[in-house]
Protein backbone atom coordinates (compact mmCIF):
# COMPACT_ATOMS: atom_id res chain seq x y z
CA UNK A 1 0.00 0.00 0.00
CA UNK A 2 1.36 3.55 -0.67
CA UNK A 3 1.70 6.00 1.73
CA UNK A 4 -0.46 8.41 0.55
CA UNK A 5 -3.41 9.17 -1.62
CA UNK A 6 -3.70 11.94 -3.88
CA UNK A 7 -7.37 12.90 -5.81
CA UNK A 8 -6.25 15.72 -8.17
CA UNK A 9 -9.87 16.85 -8.93
CA UNK A 10 -10.65 17.43 -5.24
CA UNK A 11 -7.09 19.06 -4.40
CA UNK A 12 -7.23 16.71 -1.07
CA UNK A 13 -4.88 14.27 0.02
CA UNK A 14 -3.66 12.14 2.49
CA UNK A 15 -0.37 11.08 4.11
CA UNK A 16 0.08 9.95 7.75
CA UNK A 17 2.71 12.13 9.50
CA UNK A 18 3.38 9.10 11.83
CA UNK A 19 3.30 6.15 9.43
CA UNK A 20 6.76 4.90 8.77
CA UNK A 21 6.45 4.64 5.36
CA UNK A 22 5.55 8.31 4.68
CA UNK A 23 8.34 9.78 7.04
CA UNK A 24 11.30 7.76 6.06
CA UNK A 25 10.74 9.07 2.70
CA UNK A 26 8.20 12.35 2.21
CA UNK A 27 9.82 13.39 -1.27
CA UNK A 28 7.52 10.45 -2.99
CA UNK A 29 4.49 12.43 -1.66
CA UNK A 30 5.85 15.85 -2.82
CA UNK A 31 7.07 14.29 -6.19
CA UNK A 32 3.83 13.06 -6.92
CA UNK A 33 2.13 16.62 -5.77
CA UNK A 34 4.05 18.78 -8.02
CA UNK A 35 2.94 16.56 -11.36
CA UNK A 36 -0.53 18.44 -10.75
CA UNK A 37 -1.52 18.73 -7.25
CA UNK A 38 0.70 21.40 -5.89
CA UNK A 39 -1.44 23.11 -3.83
CA UNK A 40 -4.00 20.54 -1.77
CA UNK A 41 -5.93 19.89 1.74
CA UNK A 42 -3.89 17.73 3.69
CA UNK A 43 -6.55 15.39 5.41
CA UNK A 44 -4.93 14.32 8.12
CA UNK A 45 -3.84 18.10 9.18
CA UNK A 46 -7.23 19.64 7.94
CA UNK A 47 -5.25 22.26 6.80
CA UNK A 48 -4.54 23.48 2.91
CA UNK A 49 -0.78 23.10 2.31
CA UNK A 50 1.30 24.49 -0.36
CA UNK A 51 4.55 22.58 -2.15
CA UNK A 52 5.39 25.53 -4.79
CA UNK A 53 8.43 27.17 -4.45
CA UNK A 54 7.13 30.44 -5.83
CA UNK A 55 3.94 29.89 -3.47
CA UNK A 56 5.74 28.96 -0.38
CA UNK A 57 8.36 31.70 -0.66
CA UNK A 58 5.33 34.23 -1.44
CA UNK A 59 3.48 33.14 1.45
CA UNK A 60 6.04 33.37 4.09
CA UNK A 61 6.09 37.01 2.65
CA UNK A 62 2.66 37.59 3.00
CA UNK A 63 2.13 40.30 5.67
CA UNK A 64 -1.67 39.05 5.39
CA UNK A 65 -0.43 35.75 7.28
CA UNK A 66 1.14 35.55 10.49
CA UNK A 67 2.65 32.96 13.09
CA UNK A 68 0.71 34.75 16.06
CA UNK A 69 -3.40 35.73 15.81
CA UNK A 70 -4.33 35.99 19.68
CA UNK A 71 -3.59 39.76 18.42
CA UNK A 72 -6.13 39.91 16.27
CA UNK A 73 -8.91 37.51 17.74
CA UNK A 74 -9.73 36.35 20.78
CA UNK A 75 -9.51 32.26 21.67
CA UNK A 76 -13.52 32.33 22.06
CA UNK A 77 -13.40 33.56 18.37
CA UNK A 78 -11.03 30.69 17.10
CA UNK A 79 -12.76 28.18 19.15
CA UNK A 80 -10.26 27.60 21.61
CA UNK A 81 -10.32 26.35 24.54
CA UNK A 82 -9.37 28.30 27.98
CA UNK A 83 -5.15 27.65 28.04
CA UNK A 84 -3.99 24.78 30.28
CA UNK A 85 -3.21 25.09 33.86
CA UNK A 86 -0.51 22.32 33.43
CA UNK A 87 1.29 24.14 30.42
CA UNK A 88 1.66 27.23 32.09
CA UNK A 89 5.26 26.87 32.46
CA UNK A 90 5.83 26.07 28.82
CA UNK A 91 3.51 29.09 27.74
CA UNK A 92 5.30 31.49 29.68
CA UNK A 93 8.69 30.35 27.13
CA UNK A 94 6.56 30.47 24.00
CA UNK A 95 4.62 34.44 25.17
CA UNK A 96 7.52 36.26 23.89
CA UNK A 97 9.46 33.80 21.16
CA UNK A 98 10.22 35.40 18.17
CA UNK A 99 8.75 33.08 16.60
CA UNK A 100 5.10 33.58 18.07
CA UNK A 101 4.75 37.41 17.53
CA UNK A 102 4.41 39.59 14.45
CA UNK A 103 4.79 43.01 14.19
CA UNK A 104 5.49 45.83 16.12
CA UNK A 105 6.35 43.56 19.50
CA UNK A 106 8.37 40.93 16.77
CA UNK A 107 9.77 44.02 15.15
CA UNK A 108 11.68 45.25 18.41
CA UNK A 109 12.61 41.76 20.21
CA UNK A 110 14.17 40.76 16.94
CA UNK A 111 15.91 44.41 16.38
CA UNK A 112 17.36 43.90 20.03
CA UNK A 113 18.46 40.17 19.42
CA UNK A 114 19.66 40.70 15.62
CA UNK A 115 22.90 42.08 15.80
CA UNK A 116 24.66 39.42 17.93
CA UNK A 117 23.63 37.21 14.65
CA UNK A 118 24.66 39.53 11.49
CA UNK A 119 27.66 37.46 9.51
CA UNK A 120 30.33 39.81 10.43
CA UNK A 121 29.99 38.99 13.60
CA UNK A 122 29.35 35.19 13.87
CA UNK A 123 32.17 35.18 11.45
CA UNK A 124 34.84 35.56 14.41
CA UNK A 125 33.34 32.36 15.68
CA UNK A 126 34.60 30.12 12.95
CA UNK A 127 38.09 29.72 14.43
CA UNK A 128 36.18 28.37 17.97
CA UNK A 129 33.82 25.91 15.85
CA UNK A 130 36.99 24.38 13.88
CA UNK A 131 38.65 23.69 17.53
CA UNK A 132 35.69 22.27 18.71
CA UNK A 133 35.12 19.77 15.38
CA UNK A 134 38.52 18.64 15.74
CA UNK A 135 38.80 18.05 19.55
CA UNK A 136 36.13 16.04 19.24
CA UNK A 137 37.14 14.02 16.04
CA UNK A 138 40.88 13.51 17.68
CA UNK A 139 38.51 11.92 20.94
CA UNK A 140 36.66 9.45 18.13
CA UNK A 141 39.28 8.96 16.00
CA UNK A 142 40.87 6.08 17.57
CA UNK A 143 37.58 3.68 18.04
CA UNK A 144 37.29 3.46 13.92
CA UNK A 145 33.32 4.54 14.11
CA UNK A 146 30.90 5.94 16.23
CA UNK A 147 27.07 7.34 16.16
CA UNK A 148 27.80 10.65 14.81
CA UNK A 149 24.22 12.54 16.07
CA UNK A 150 25.10 11.95 19.46
CA UNK A 151 28.89 11.93 18.99
CA UNK A 152 29.76 14.71 16.59
CA UNK A 153 26.86 16.84 15.42
CA UNK A 154 25.02 17.38 18.34
CA UNK A 155 27.75 18.65 20.38
CA UNK A 156 28.64 21.44 18.41
CA UNK A 157 26.00 23.52 18.11
CA UNK A 158 24.98 23.09 21.51
CA UNK A 159 27.93 24.21 22.77
CA UNK A 160 28.30 27.12 20.45
CA UNK A 161 24.82 28.58 21.30
CA UNK A 162 25.53 28.09 24.84
CA UNK A 163 28.81 29.89 25.41
CA UNK A 164 27.50 32.86 22.66
CA UNK A 165 24.43 33.07 25.27
CA UNK A 166 27.15 33.35 27.80
CA UNK A 167 26.24 29.59 29.82
CA UNK A 168 29.01 27.09 30.72
CA UNK A 169 29.96 24.99 28.02
CA UNK A 170 29.44 22.13 30.80
CA UNK A 171 26.01 22.73 30.83
CA UNK A 172 25.30 22.16 27.30
CA UNK A 173 23.89 18.61 27.94
CA UNK A 174 21.35 19.52 30.31
CA UNK A 175 20.52 22.42 28.49
CA UNK A 176 20.04 19.85 25.37
CA UNK A 177 17.87 17.40 27.73
CA UNK A 178 15.64 20.84 29.21
CA UNK A 179 15.15 21.65 25.10
CA UNK A 180 14.11 18.20 23.86
CA UNK A 181 11.92 17.18 26.44
CA UNK A 182 10.15 21.25 25.15
CA UNK A 183 10.43 20.33 21.58
CA UNK A 184 8.38 17.34 22.17
CA UNK A 185 5.17 19.89 22.71
CA UNK A 186 5.35 20.69 18.29
CA UNK A 187 4.68 16.92 17.50
CA UNK A 188 1.93 15.35 16.08
CA UNK A 189 -0.41 14.35 18.76
CA UNK A 190 0.79 15.39 21.90
CA UNK A 191 -0.06 13.44 25.46
CA UNK A 192 -0.89 14.64 28.79
CA UNK A 193 2.44 13.00 29.79
CA UNK A 194 4.19 14.99 27.27
CA UNK A 195 2.71 18.06 28.22
CA UNK A 196 3.64 17.67 31.60
CA UNK A 197 6.95 16.82 30.51
CA UNK A 198 8.06 19.79 28.91
CA UNK A 199 6.16 21.90 31.26
CA UNK A 200 8.68 20.61 34.07
CA UNK A 201 11.54 20.87 31.69
CA UNK A 202 10.20 24.71 30.68
CA UNK A 203 10.34 25.29 34.97
CA UNK A 204 13.34 24.01 35.55
CA UNK A 205 15.07 26.25 32.31
CA UNK A 206 13.62 29.38 33.26
CA UNK A 207 14.80 28.86 36.85
CA UNK A 208 18.09 28.34 35.61
CA UNK A 209 18.35 31.29 33.54
CA UNK A 210 16.94 33.61 36.30
CA UNK A 211 19.45 32.66 38.51
CA UNK A 212 21.89 33.34 35.21
CA UNK A 213 20.40 36.70 34.74
CA UNK A 214 20.88 37.49 38.22
CA UNK A 215 24.18 37.23 38.29
CA UNK A 216 24.34 38.99 35.09
CA UNK A 217 22.83 41.57 36.66
CA UNK A 218 25.59 41.94 40.01
CA UNK A 219 28.80 41.40 37.00
CA UNK A 220 28.11 41.66 33.37
CA UNK A 221 29.95 39.95 30.69
CA UNK A 222 30.74 40.11 27.37
CA UNK A 223 27.93 38.03 26.13
CA UNK A 224 24.18 37.97 24.93
CA UNK A 225 22.51 37.34 27.74
CA UNK A 226 23.86 41.05 29.24
CA UNK A 227 23.79 42.28 26.16
CA UNK A 228 20.11 41.87 26.15
CA UNK A 229 19.64 42.57 29.71
CA UNK A 230 21.71 46.34 28.91
CA UNK A 231 21.03 46.66 25.27
CA UNK A 232 19.67 50.38 24.20
CA UNK A 233 15.96 50.85 24.49
CA UNK A 234 14.48 50.38 20.54
CA UNK A 235 10.93 52.32 20.69
CA UNK A 236 11.36 53.45 24.27
CA UNK A 237 11.57 50.17 25.84
CA UNK A 238 14.01 47.67 26.73
CA UNK A 239 13.65 43.79 26.90
CA UNK A 240 12.10 42.71 29.62
CA UNK A 241 13.11 39.28 32.06
CA UNK A 242 10.82 36.94 30.38
CA UNK A 243 11.11 38.25 27.10
CA UNK A 244 15.37 37.39 27.69
CA UNK A 245 14.42 34.43 28.82
CA UNK A 246 11.88 33.43 26.56
CA UNK A 247 14.66 34.18 23.93
CA UNK A 248 17.44 32.43 25.60
CA UNK A 249 15.51 29.16 25.55
CA UNK A 250 14.05 30.04 21.56
CA UNK A 251 18.02 30.23 20.73
CA UNK A 252 19.12 27.06 22.73
CA UNK A 253 15.99 25.29 21.16
CA UNK A 254 16.07 27.02 17.42
CA UNK A 255 19.97 27.03 17.83
CA UNK A 256 20.48 22.98 17.88
CA UNK A 257 17.64 21.31 16.81
CA UNK A 258 17.80 22.02 12.74
CA UNK A 259 21.58 22.21 13.24
CA UNK A 260 22.13 18.98 14.31
CA UNK A 261 19.50 17.47 11.72
CA UNK A 262 21.28 19.27 9.10
CA UNK A 263 24.33 17.93 9.81
CA UNK A 264 23.24 14.07 10.11
CA UNK A 265 21.17 14.59 6.85
CA UNK A 266 23.94 15.84 5.13
CA UNK A 267 26.54 13.64 5.81
CA UNK A 268 23.80 10.54 4.99
CA UNK A 269 23.34 12.95 1.66
CA UNK A 270 27.11 13.06 0.43
CA UNK A 271 28.08 9.31 1.51
CA UNK A 272 25.15 7.72 -0.58
CA UNK A 273 25.42 10.08 -3.38
CA UNK A 274 29.18 7.92 -3.91
CA UNK A 275 30.70 11.58 -4.65
CA UNK A 276 33.97 12.37 -3.67
CA UNK A 277 34.33 14.55 -0.26
CA UNK A 278 37.32 16.18 -1.35
CA UNK A 279 35.93 17.75 -4.28
CA UNK A 280 33.03 18.86 -2.42
CA UNK A 281 35.21 20.77 0.38
CA UNK A 282 37.69 21.35 -2.42
CA UNK A 283 37.14 25.39 -1.49
CA UNK A 284 35.88 27.46 0.47
CA UNK A 285 33.29 28.42 -1.90
CA UNK A 286 32.75 25.06 -2.86
CA UNK A 287 32.11 24.31 0.80
CA UNK A 288 29.29 26.96 0.63
CA UNK A 289 27.48 25.52 -2.35
CA UNK A 290 27.84 21.80 -0.81
CA UNK A 291 26.50 22.96 2.33
CA UNK A 292 23.29 24.78 0.49
CA UNK A 293 22.79 21.96 -1.72
CA UNK A 294 22.43 19.57 1.50
CA UNK A 295 20.31 22.13 3.22
CA UNK A 296 17.72 22.22 -0.25
CA UNK A 297 17.95 18.33 -1.03
CA UNK A 298 17.26 17.27 2.61
CA UNK A 299 15.70 20.19 4.87
CA UNK A 300 15.45 19.53 8.42
CA UNK A 301 12.60 21.44 8.73
CA UNK A 302 9.56 20.51 6.57
CA UNK A 303 6.63 22.36 7.59
CA UNK A 304 5.88 25.61 9.18
CA UNK A 305 2.16 27.17 9.43
CA UNK A 306 0.50 30.35 9.25
CA UNK A 307 -2.37 32.00 10.17
CA UNK A 308 -4.85 34.04 8.12
CA UNK A 309 -5.00 37.82 9.87
CA UNK A 310 -7.89 38.75 7.93
CA UNK A 311 -10.12 36.75 4.95
CA UNK A 312 -7.87 36.41 2.61
CA UNK A 313 -8.63 35.28 -1.33
CA UNK A 314 -5.30 34.13 -3.32
CA UNK A 315 -4.63 34.88 -6.70
CA UNK A 316 -5.71 31.35 -7.43
CA UNK A 317 -8.90 31.97 -6.20
CA UNK A 318 -8.27 29.63 -2.86
CA UNK A 319 -9.98 31.84 0.17
CA UNK A 320 -8.97 31.47 3.87
CA UNK A 321 -11.29 32.92 6.42
CA UNK A 322 -9.45 35.41 9.45
CA UNK A 323 -8.23 32.52 11.88
CA UNK A 324 -7.74 29.60 9.55
CA UNK A 325 -4.17 27.69 8.70
CA UNK A 326 -2.09 26.88 6.01
CA UNK A 327 0.94 24.85 6.01
CA UNK A 328 3.88 26.09 3.72
CA UNK A 329 5.98 22.68 2.87
CA UNK A 330 9.48 24.00 2.99
CA UNK A 331 11.03 20.33 2.40
CA UNK A 332 9.17 19.83 -0.68
CA UNK A 333 9.31 23.32 -1.60
CA UNK A 334 13.38 22.72 -1.69
CA UNK A 335 12.47 19.93 -4.82
CA UNK A 336 9.93 21.87 -6.82
CA UNK A 337 10.58 20.95 -10.49
CA UNK A 338 9.35 24.12 -11.50
CA UNK A 339 12.20 25.82 -9.53
CA UNK A 340 14.91 23.43 -9.73
CA UNK A 341 16.42 21.59 -12.34
CA UNK A 342 16.83 17.97 -11.87
CA UNK A 343 15.01 18.89 -8.67
CA UNK A 344 15.49 15.41 -6.87
CA UNK A 345 19.22 14.78 -7.69
CA UNK A 346 21.45 15.88 -4.87
CA UNK A 347 24.10 18.54 -7.45
CA UNK A 348 26.69 19.96 -5.06
CA UNK A 349 28.02 21.88 -8.34
CA UNK A 350 24.25 23.72 -9.22
CA UNK A 351 23.90 27.07 -9.86
CA UNK A 352 20.16 27.23 -8.32
CA UNK A 353 20.34 26.17 -5.35
CA UNK A 354 18.53 29.24 -3.50
CA UNK A 355 16.24 27.34 -1.11
CA UNK A 356 13.95 28.27 1.56
CA UNK A 357 15.28 25.79 4.49
CA UNK A 358 15.61 29.30 6.47
CA UNK A 359 12.67 30.40 5.61
CA UNK A 360 12.01 33.68 3.78
CA UNK A 361 9.98 37.46 5.03
CA UNK A 362 10.33 38.32 8.33
CA UNK A 363 10.60 35.54 10.37
CA UNK A 364 13.78 33.87 8.11
CA UNK A 365 15.92 32.27 10.43
CA UNK A 366 17.96 34.60 12.43
CA UNK A 367 20.45 31.99 13.11
CA UNK A 368 21.05 31.17 9.29
CA UNK A 369 24.40 33.09 8.90
CA UNK A 370 26.05 31.13 12.45
CA UNK A 371 24.06 27.58 11.31
CA UNK A 372 25.86 27.89 8.02
CA UNK A 373 29.05 28.00 9.16
CA UNK A 374 28.46 25.78 11.79
CA UNK A 375 27.78 22.97 8.74
CA UNK A 376 30.55 24.34 6.56
CA UNK A 377 32.91 23.88 9.35
CA UNK A 378 31.49 20.36 11.08
CA UNK A 379 31.31 19.08 7.59
CA UNK A 380 34.59 19.33 6.13
CA UNK A 381 36.53 18.70 9.10
CA UNK A 382 34.70 15.68 9.49
CA UNK A 383 35.36 14.61 6.15
CA UNK A 384 38.45 15.84 6.02
CA UNK A 385 39.98 14.20 8.92
CA UNK A 386 38.04 11.16 8.25
CA UNK A 387 38.12 10.52 4.43
CA UNK A 388 37.53 6.83 4.44
CA UNK A 389 34.15 7.81 6.19
CA UNK A 390 30.94 5.47 5.27
CA UNK A 391 28.19 3.86 6.79
CA UNK A 392 27.87 1.11 8.78
CA UNK A 393 23.88 0.51 8.93
CA UNK A 394 20.80 1.79 6.93
CA UNK A 395 19.99 5.04 8.90
CA UNK A 396 16.59 5.86 9.57
CA UNK A 397 14.43 9.39 9.95
CA UNK A 398 12.96 10.13 13.46
CA UNK A 399 9.34 9.40 14.08
CA UNK A 400 8.47 13.38 13.69
CA UNK A 401 7.42 14.25 10.32
CA UNK A 402 8.17 17.92 10.09
CA UNK A 403 11.81 17.40 12.36
CA UNK A 404 12.97 15.99 9.27
CA UNK A 405 16.50 14.02 11.49
CA UNK A 406 18.04 10.98 11.52
CA UNK A 407 17.54 8.66 14.43
CA UNK A 408 20.81 7.84 14.75
CA UNK A 409 23.81 7.48 12.11
CA UNK A 410 26.48 5.00 12.71
CA UNK A 411 29.48 5.71 10.47
CA UNK A 412 32.70 3.77 9.91
CA UNK A 413 35.89 4.79 9.14
C1 LIG B 1 20.37 24.41 9.68
C2 LIG B 1 19.95 25.04 10.75
C3 LIG B 1 18.69 25.85 10.84
C4 LIG B 1 17.56 25.82 10.06
C5 LIG B 1 17.29 24.94 8.85
C6 LIG B 1 16.65 26.82 10.59
C7 LIG B 1 15.43 27.11 10.04
C8 LIG B 1 14.58 28.12 10.47
C9 LIG B 1 13.33 28.48 9.84
C10 LIG B 1 12.73 27.79 8.64
C11 LIG B 1 12.82 29.53 10.52
C12 LIG B 1 11.52 30.30 10.18
C13 LIG B 1 10.29 29.66 10.72
C14 LIG B 1 9.03 30.31 10.18
O1 LIG B 1 9.08 31.12 9.25
O2 LIG B 1 7.92 30.02 10.69
C15 LIG B 1 13.73 29.84 11.60
C16 LIG B 1 13.54 30.85 12.51
C17 LIG B 1 14.40 31.07 13.56
N1 LIG B 1 15.63 30.45 13.79
FE1 LIG B 1 16.47 29.00 12.68
N2 LIG B 1 17.23 27.41 11.67
C18 LIG B 1 18.48 26.87 11.85
C19 LIG B 1 19.42 27.23 12.81
C20 LIG B 1 19.24 28.22 13.73
C21 LIG B 1 20.23 28.67 14.68
C22 LIG B 1 21.66 28.15 14.75
C23 LIG B 1 19.62 29.64 15.45
C24 LIG B 1 20.16 30.45 16.59
C25 LIG B 1 21.29 30.39 17.11
C26 LIG B 1 18.27 29.79 14.97
C27 LIG B 1 17.36 30.67 15.51
C28 LIG B 1 16.15 30.98 14.93
C29 LIG B 1 15.25 31.98 15.47
C30 LIG B 1 15.46 32.81 16.74
C31 LIG B 1 14.16 32.03 14.61
C32 LIG B 1 12.93 32.94 14.74
C33 LIG B 1 13.13 34.19 13.95
C34 LIG B 1 11.90 35.08 13.95
O3 LIG B 1 10.79 34.62 14.19
O4 LIG B 1 12.09 36.28 13.69
N3 LIG B 1 18.08 28.93 13.92
N4 LIG B 1 14.82 28.97 11.54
Amino acid sequence: MTAFTIASDTRRATAKPRDAAFYQDPYAFYSALHLGTPTFLWEDYGHWCFTGFKEVNGLLRDKRFGREILHVMTREELGWAPPKEHTAAFDLTEKYSLLALEPPSHTRLRTLVNRAFVSRHVEQLRPRIERLANEIIDTLEPEGGTELIKNFAAPIPAVIIAEMIGLPAEMAPQLLAWSNRMVQMYMYGVTRDTELDANRASQDFMDYLRQVIAERRRAPKEDLLTHMLTADPVDGQKLTEDEVISTAILLLNAGHEATVHTTGNAVKTILESGRDPKTLFATPEQTEATVEECLRFDAPLHMFTRYALSDVTLDDGLSFKKGEVIGLMLGAANRDPKRFRDANSFDPFRTDGQNVSFGAGIHFCIGAPLARIELQVALSTLFKRLPTLKLAQTPRYNNVYHFHGLERLDVAW
